[in-house]
């Protein structure tokens, strides 16, 4: 008979749980479980998922969410914008340090949770499921926890592997089941810290549940397992982190949908994610006789330039990458082209340039529409940019023009662009 259910050998109901039930307490022997190797593991992912929670959030807000429906892609957030502020142009690499930080963290934390969830996955199988109020809401913050932290993790990398998945859907899916899963870790956390600081203080470990009733001989020490699950983490980490790098670094990210691969040579040769293919621009459309571009602005003043009128107009250069949300970004390229700023002088805005409403001419794909906020436009390193490292942009990098933003997502630097609208938006 037990007492905790945990350490004996027969059910909470009083009835003897064969051992071949993961109910009964002795189906669980490995000896490595116990909190020392729990609190150890759960040390990692709290300042992992802390990281994780932060630049998810920080990825979000990049977006420009409360500037216009189009850039928001959780438009029922609610009282979960409180935190947004208007995205920075300064450092240029900011949405790359960021969005790199969050799915080369996100995926290298994969032992590291699956180890977790084995250390203590016999406290899973308890019965009764609820012996009173207070265990039955802890159960379901359990259930909150585990189920949020695979859910978090398996679209994230569901949507890095197979790009867009859940196309629109995935941002929806993926913040909303941020919060639910970062309440339950809050809770967690807060009922377990004392443990695991007592744990990791001291040599003996606690009495707990997890210390199995009827242990196997080990194979392994605990320190051994901590050094596999380590060593596990960093295979993940060094077979993804070079989608970050050009060149050599690039084919080393193995596991990395934009990695391993060149992504061909020349001005032209870094990464993309949509082909101008995929995006459904025809070559009619954006030839020198029929593209032309659209700038409108204050009063209702409109012009419309051809890439050649584009050409005329003071030309500038900026040193700025792509960084994709999904983690892989591109070192500085070299693009010239008009600032953004000089094109909505000529549409009535010569001083405090405003916000810009940015169409496409895509087809296929998210974003073919967008806002950049006055802050974005200012900024003189934004252009429209014609030329990329020395030569025209390549059909598949937005010829005829595209736009490049510091710091903004790769999204946001539309590609194909049709026409601007400046104003307030
Ligand atoms: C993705 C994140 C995490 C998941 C999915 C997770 C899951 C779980 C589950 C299901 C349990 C068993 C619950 C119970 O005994 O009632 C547990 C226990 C525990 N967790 Fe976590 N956990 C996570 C993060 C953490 C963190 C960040 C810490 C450290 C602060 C931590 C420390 C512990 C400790 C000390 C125990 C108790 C072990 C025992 O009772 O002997 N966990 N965890």
């Amino acid at each position: 008979m037990v007492r905790d259910g945990y350490s004996g050998s027969a059910s909470a109901y009083g009835r003897p749980m064969p051992r071949s039930s993961p109910f009964s307490p002795s189906f669980w022997r490995s000896p490595l479980r116990g909190p020392w190797l729990t609190s150890w593991l759960g040390v990692v992912l709290l300042g992992g998922i802390t990281v994780l929670f932060v630049t998810g959030l920080v990825s979000y807000a990049a977006y420009n969410p409360n500037l216009s429906p189009v850039n928001d892609q959780t438009p029922d957030k609610g009282i979960l914008g409180f935190y947004l502020f208007p995205w920075p142009t300064d450092p240029h690499w900011l949405y790359r340090l960021n969005q790199g930080v969050h799915v080369t963290l996100g995926i290298t934390l994969i032992p590291v949770l699956l180890a977790k969830l084995w250390s203590v996955v016999p406290r899973l199988f308890t019965l009764p499921p609820a012996r009173s109020l207070a265990h039955a809401l802890e159960r379901i913050s359990l259930l909150l926890l585990v189920g949020g932290a695979l859910f978090e993790f398996v679209t994230g990398v569901l949507n890095v592997q197979l790009d867009y998945i859940f196309p629109g859907s995935f941002y929806t899916l993926h913040f909303y089941g941020a919060w639910v899963f970062f309440a339950a870790f809050v809770a967690h956390v807060a009922l377990k810290l004392p443990m695991t600081l007592r744990n990791l203080r001291q040599l003996r470990e606690e009495r707990s549940g997890l210390v199995p009733a009827d242990p196997a001989e080990p194979t392994v020490s605990r320190r051994g397992a901590l050094w596999f699950v380590g060593g596990g983490s960093l295979l993940l980490f060094v077979t993804t982190v070079g989608q970050n790098f050009d060149g050599a670094l690039r084919r080393t990210a193995l596991l990395a949908p934009h990695g391993g691969a060149e992504p061909g040579s020349g001005p032209g040769g870094f990464q993309i994610n949509k082909t101008a293919a995929y995006a459904g621009i025809r070559e009619s459309e954006t030839s020198a006789e029929a593209w032309r571009l659209v700038v409108e602005g204050r009063d209702g003043r409109r012009v419309r330039l051809s890439r050649a009128d584009l050409l005329d107009l003071p030309l500038r250069s900026a040193a700025l990458p792509i960084a994709c949300v999904e983690g892989w970004s591109t070192s500085d390229q070299w693009w010239r082209g008009v600032r953004l700023r000089d094109l909505a002088a000529l549409v009535g805005y010569a001083e405090d340039p405003p916000d810009v409403f940015v169409e496409s001419l895509q087809r296929r794909g998210a974003f073919r529409r967008s806002a950049l906020r006055a802050n974005q436009v200012a900024d003189s390193r934004s252009l429209l940019a014609l030329f990329v490292n020395g030569e025209d942009l390549t059909p598949d990098h937005g010829y005829p023009a595209r736009v490049i933003v510091p710091a903004a997502p790769g999204v946001l630097n539309t590609k194909w662009v049709a026409r601007l609208t400046f104003g307030d938006l």
